[in-house]
């Protein structure tokens, strides 16, 4: 499976469609003129947002400050999230954020625990409408979660000035590229 980032410049054009085509027909071995990425919201059913979905792939998208990366798997669902590395994260986020037990000492490692936690949940497919509390992680995996939720393993995915994570199917192969709009 590949994680695919590439940079943009502020105000450009929105890089992630083209990027996730690409990034899709690479996987499918076809042009990325014939791949069709739509949107399905599990809560609501609307295809004009929510979980990315494609022909013969998995595929995730997220948009960082500056930096947009895509995760496709043709084995099983893929989760991707970034953060933009901050001094300070807001008052209260371990309280909205973190389970009983999870331990966190610095704004770096809240952020690793956050993308971890929502990299897992845009695997499902369920994304915030879960609680992140509920995604329990120990050594940087999923240890415990709801509704059959964290068959997956947890890479990072650091582009500069961001922390990210990838939530991919048990035993793949990540290849992490930055590759030109
Ligand atoms: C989207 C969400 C996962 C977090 O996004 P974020 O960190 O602000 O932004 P990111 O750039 O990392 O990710 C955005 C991408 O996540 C993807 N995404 C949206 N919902 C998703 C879901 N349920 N599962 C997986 N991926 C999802 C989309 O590809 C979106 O890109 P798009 O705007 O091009 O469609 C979170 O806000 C969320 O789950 N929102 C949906 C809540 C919901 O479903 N409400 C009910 C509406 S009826």
């Amino acid at each position: 499976m590949l994680v695919w980032w590439t940079r943009h410049a502020p105000g450009a054009p929105d890089e992630a469609p083209a990027l996730a085509r690409r990034a899709v027909a690479h996987v499918r071995g076809v042009d990325p003129a014939d791949v069709v990425v739509g949107r399905r919201c599990p809560t609501c059913g609307s295809t004009a947002h929510g979980a990315p979905m494609t022909t013969g792939a998995h595929v995730s998208i997220t948009r960082g400050t500056g930096v947009v990366a895509v995760a496709v798997s043709a084995v099983g669902p893929v989760g991707i999230d970034l953060e933009q590395r901050r001094d300070e994260l807001w008052p209260g986020f371990d309280d909205l954020a973190l389970a009983p037990g999870e331990h966190v000492a610095t704004t770096d490692e809240r952020l690793r625990a956050w993308v971890r936690k929502e990299a897992v949940l845009k695997a499902s497919g369920l994304g915030l409408t879960v609680d992140p509390r509920s995604v329990v992680l120990r050594d940087g995996q999923v240890v415990d979660a709801p509704h059959g939720i964290g068959g997956c393993e947890l890479h990072d995915v650091d582009p500069p000035g961001h922390l990210g994570a990838v939530a991919v199917p048990v035993g793949a192969v990540v290849a992490v590229r930055e590759v030109t709009p």
